[in-house]
């Protein structure tokens, strides 16, 4: 059933499970995870996150990877050839464009962030954040956003680096970009880690990551919770079943899915500790939001010796985690259009980048001149949301989970099960059966539930 002939594929499993990885670790570990947890009290977040990542999105990135690697092809593809082997509706083929689709909206304001994070390490490098005190770091902050012109630089740059690697193919460009760039991103996370644990209040960060408040999970937390965990491992959308498609048949699912999943969290974890602990050492707040890494953590910087070089690497490290995760983002739809027959990849990768980074101008200019337009007013659930805020809601909120739910109740009721068993590489034993369990009866409920808090 496979029908990768003709494509390129990973050459190896360690070069896939890179790339996997890098597409997990990305903003959502060191730009959101570290202020989601931050603004609803550090620890009760991070229980909850855990406990969703082992029960319903481990669960659901098997059955994702399985469809991307029996199918081959581009999500939409994937899906549309197994609904046809496995006897079911050919209209689910509407869950890998989907995918496809929410992975190129989330792109385009995910570049725009990224290319905040590009602005920043030549801010820090050049020294702008010398003994500047709270006032100055979100001056220059406001002073970003508030410049449509730049931010849209920014922007282009980041995408045209974006296009660049994946215009290349995946062992020429992915590959080769994750093997150099995840390495060095750990390294630089440990660094900044070692650094913290000498130089910051380690003992509160940790604490304030670790020490769970039971009190404060509601069903809010767990919604947060929920969507970071999804958005943060990949799952739910076109990314890692496109992944999946080029993934050799003798690499077992299930343990690459852990290792994913659980470096994802290792990072997020890890971001924290580097960051926290700075963070009260200096004093200042934790709950401080979106800016926490773009306006506090620069006035640590400006305030402790060598700051200037510790803060220029922490914001390469950010560019660096999003650039792996931005070509898994891009992937997808690129996939879907080398499908057609004559369409080169390097075109058409500079097509669905240019497109990408057209629409993200939305997101651009949702921090300035239309900061104040909220189009859908109307909506008492939309209401008062920028271009930004309602691209960055329909993806997270709904259409990943919506995605997740989809898969499971593929992977999990309507494929044969002696296809997942086959295509997991798995015997009918405990590990299948509880993974079985898991996505045919925890993973959508939970989903579901979700959906009925979110969109109420
Ligand atoms: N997981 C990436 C991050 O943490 C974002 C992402 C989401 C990438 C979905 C691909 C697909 O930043």
């Amino acid at each position: 059933m496979q029908q990768t002939s003709g494509r390129e594929g990973w050459s190896s499993r360690l070069a896939f499970l890179f790339a996997a990885i890098g597409s997990a670790v990305g903003l959502g570990n060191i730009w959101k995870f570290p202020y989601v947890t931050g603004v609803n009290g550090g620890g009760a977040v991070v229980i909850v996150y855990l406990g969703c990542v082992i029960l319903v999105v481990i669960p659901i990135l098997f059955g994702e990877l399985l469809i991307g690697r029996r199918g081959g092809q581009s999500p939409a593809n994937s899906m549309a050839a197994l609904a046809r082997s496995e006897g079911r509706h050919a209209s689910w083929e509407l869950l890998g464009w989907l995918g496809i689709i929410a992975a190129f909206l989330i792109l385009t304001f995910y570049s725009v962030i990224a290319g905040w994070s590009l602005a920043y390490v030549f801010k820090t490098i050049r020294g702008a954040f010398e003994g500047i005190d709270a006032a100055g770091a979100g001056a220059i902050f406001d002073g970003l956003l508030a410049d449509p012109f730049n931010l849209a630089m920014w922007h282009a740059l980041f995408m045209g680096i974006t296009v660049f690697v994946v215009g290349r193919g995946i062992q020429q460009g992915l590959e080769r970009a994750v093997t150099i760039m995840l390495p060095s991103l750990f390294v630089i996370l440990l660094i900044l880690v070692g650094y913290a644990a000498i130089k910051g209040e380690f003992r509160l960060g940790v604490d304030f990551l670790f020490a769970t408040d039971f009190s404060k999970i509601d069903a809010n937390v767990v919604l947060i919770a929920v969507g970071q965990a999804f958005f943060s491992v990949s799952v739910g959308i076109g990314a890692l079943m496109t992944y999946g498609a080029y993934l050799p048949k003798n690499v077992s699912i299930p343990r690459v899915s852990c290792v994913i999943a659980a470096a994802d969290t290792l990072v997020a974890v890890l971001a924290g500790l580097a960051i926290f602990p700075i963070v009260f050492a200096y004093g200042l707040e934790p709950g401080e939001g979106p800016g926490l890494i773009f306006v506090t953590l620069p006035i640590a910087f400006g305030q402790m010796p060598g700051g200037t070089f510790i803060g220029t690497l922490f914001f390469l490290l950010l560019a660096f985690a999003a650039l792996t995760s931005s070509i898994s983002l891009l992937e997808p739809a690129v996939s879907r259009l080398e499908e057609k027959r004559g369409w080169k990849r390097g075109p058409v990768t500079a097509a669905a980048g240019a497109a990408a980074w057209l629409v993200g101008l939305g997101t651009v200019f949702s921090f300035n001149d239309w900061a104040g337009f909220s189009p859908l007013d109307g909506f008492p659930t939309f209401a008062g949301k920028t271009i930004f805020d309602l691209v960055e809601y329909l993806t997270s909120n709904v259409m990943l989970p919506l995605g997740g739910m989809m898969i499971a109740i593929f992977t999990g009721w309507l494929m044969a099960k002696s296809s997942t068993l086959d295509e997991l590489g798995l015997k009918d034993g405990l590990v299948y059966q509880v993974w079985r369990f898991l996505v045919r009866f925890v993973s959508p409920v939970v989903l579901a539930l979700v959906f009925a808090f979110n969109l109420t």
